[in-house]
């Protein structure tokens, strides 16, 4: 079938249905969600048989849903309608949610149902759910629907006929909704509320006095800070985080959005204020026993080290990059066979850090240098890896990659994804970067030159198991996270144990030296850094205005053409 992707944004659910459906046969093209007349035109030139919503903001014109079959995901049970599905699920604290496929009709997510599916709800940033248990739901509930839709003989269920109707209409989650009583609300219920609004629109609050929105609050089971200090005031500071005093314990406060601004670490949004709290580091990089607000974490297990940073949204600036540069040198020294590093539970890695990049510019900062010292920075960190002799690294991916997270990955010696997780492994996207983190190297090596080729020009997504067909990635684990862990625990330790392991690391050592002989790392650095800095410095500022309007959250104008199939010139429906 010919199906077209209505969508606000290209987001990683999209990306998944998208995949999973091609490799289902069907043709997929996508529009983005712009304007009644944009969507109209997308239509008459695709026709396609079934038009799929991922993720929409807004309602599908009468003009589409009137003529074709339109099925809208909608991330709530049956009979839960409004735009703030999740956000009520969370903070109400509910056991189970769910996706619902329902036909697009006159009145919003009150068309029958075509197909649906539950989970058990977390207790987890909203973002956290979207990303995992939501896409996962919505992958199975949405290749149900399309093949009752291809079957033919499925009547969906009008929504007075469910039997199971557990959801009802809700309103749009107001801010006073969301708003923390510093003086009476625990710890639980601070953190239920700040999950229900992450990644967006945050919790309305105030920092150091200053009206913003927070979002990215973690527990801490030890109380720090003044022995007098109330509930609300905050406590420590700790690299980018606040912590803050609740009525019964304190919670971390990782990101905040000044009005105007973009969201920031907390204490880079704050940071005069913030570097004015006592400092609270963490002694070395071991796990921490008790719940607290722990970046980099090492642990170890059967001869083998497990590395994990937990940077929010995957992204990486000049510090946390140095500072995991001296974890991984750290744990180099452990006498371990194996190290595996695992990323976040959300995000494995998505790069430099664009928004701290972009927070050069408030200031008298520039963005030029610290886009220039943040690759250096990811480059200095992928060469700690590439580097490393003495063990087998593994990069198992719980979580998405994009971008140069997704060639620090390939630094390891293996890498391992868990099925669902997507890849972006090029740059253009981002003003036409040209990218570094040794890509050069790591890339054609693995897919030929031929293959990085066009993977930097097609820039398509990539599923685990896309990844592993073309050489990207190494194996394609268990889908759910849970599994997902053992099952990397369990192959590393495998590898750690393997009779022939000394024989491995000579042979890795080996093929180093042999590839250093040929071309040293550093001139592949310098030749990718050269184009990175015509990026940065150079007359064309297309990379800083793409970074400006990512960071802002602009709206799209229009669908890329690589995205809109039906929009390449000379594309015809097939007879
Ligand atoms: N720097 C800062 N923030 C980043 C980021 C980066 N490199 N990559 C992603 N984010 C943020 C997004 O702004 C978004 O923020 P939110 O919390 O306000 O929602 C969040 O991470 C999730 O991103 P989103 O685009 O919604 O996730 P996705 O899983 O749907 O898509 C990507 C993943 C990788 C395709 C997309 O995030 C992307 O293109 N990122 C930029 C990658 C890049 O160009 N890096 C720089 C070159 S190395």
């Amino acid at each position: 079938m010919r199906i077209l992707l209505l969508t606000h944004a290209f987001n990683s659910l999209t990306q998944r249905l998208g995949a999973e459906l091609q490799g289902r046969g069907h043709e997929v093209s996508i529009e983005f969600d712009i304007a009644d007349s944009v969507a109209e035109e997308a239509v008459a030139l695709f026709k396609p048989h079934l038009i799929v919503a991922p993720y929409l903001r807004r309602a599908i014109p009468e003009s589409i849903w009137a003529r074709h079959v339109c099925l809208v995901v909608h991330p709530g049970i049956v009979g839960d309608r409004g735009p703030s599905a999740l956000d009520w699920a969370i903070q109400g604290g509910a056991s189970e949610w769910g996706v619902t496929v329902l036909q697009a009709e006159a009145e919003m997510d009150a068309g029958p149902i075509w197909a649906s599916a539950t989970f058990p709800l977390r207790a987890a940033k909203k973002s956290s759910i979207y990303r995992n248990e939501v896409m996962q739901a919505a992958t199975t509930a949405v290749l149900q629907a399309v093949e009752r839709f291809a079957a033919d003989d499925f009547l969906p269920t009008p929504l007075a006929e469910c039997r199971e109707v557990r959801g009802g209409l809700r309103p749009l989650m107001q801010q006073a909704d969301r708003a923390i009583d510093w003086a009476s609300d625990d710890t639980a219920t601070v953190l239920r509320k700040i999950n229900a609004a992450d990644g967006f629109p945050g919790v309305a609050d105030t920092l150091f006095g200053v009206a913003c929105h927070v979002f990215d609050a973690w527990p801490e089971a030890v109380l720090r800070g003044a022995a007098d200090s109330r509930p609300g005031d905050l406590l420590v500071r700790r690299e980018t985080a606040v912590l803050r005093k609740t009525l019964d314990g304190a919670v971390w406060i990782g990101h905040a959005k000044r009005a105007g601004d973009f969201k920031l670490p907390a204490a880079l949004a704050f940071a005069a204020e913030s570097a004015a709290l006592p400092d609270a580091p963490l002694e070395g990089w071991w796990r921490s026993d008790s719940a607290t607000w722990q970046d980099i974490a090492y642990e170890e297990t059967g001869g083998v080290g497990f590395l994990h940073f937990e940077f929010y949204n995957g992204a990486m600036s000049t510090a946390q990059c140095g500072r995991l540069r001296a974890a991984l040198a750290w744990a180099r020294q452990r006498p371990v066979r194996v190290l595996v590093l695992m990323g976040g539970a959300d995000f494995w890695s998505n790069g430099i850090h664009l928004n701290v990049i972009e927070a050069a510019s408030l200031g008298d900062g520039s963005p030029a240098d610290e886009s220039w010292n943040n690759i250096n920075a990811m480059n200095d960190l992928a060469r700690e890896l590439i580097e490393t002799e003495a063990q087998i690294t593994v990069a198992a991916l719980a979580g998405n990659a994009g971008a140069g997270g997704c060639f620090l990955a390939r630094a390891a010696d293996l890498v391992w994804a868990r099925e669902g997780v997507m890849l972006n492994p090029h740059y253009k996207n981002m003003g036409n970067l040209y990218g570094s983190e040794y890509w050069t190297y790591l890339l054609p090596r693995r897919v030929g030159e031929e293959g990085a080729r066009d993977i930097m020009r097609n820039r398509q997504p990539l599923t685990a198991q896309g990844a592993v067909a073309i050489g990207f990635g190494d194996a394609c684990l268990a889908g759910d996270p849970q599994a997902f862990r053992i099952d990397v625990a369990r192959r590393a330790a495998e590898i750690a144990a393997a009779p022939d392991l000394a024989q491995q690391l000579a042979t890795k050592r080996e093929r180093r030296a042999q590839d250093e002989a040929q071309k040293p790392l550093a001139s592949y650095r310098e030749e990718e850094l050269s184009h990175m800095r015509r990026n940065f410095y150079g007359f064309d500022p297309s990379y800083h205005v793409a970074r400006h309007h990512f960071v802002r959250k602009s709206l799209a104008s229009w669908t890329p053409r690589h995205l809109a199939r039906h929009r390449d010139l000379g594309w015809k429906v097939p007879m």
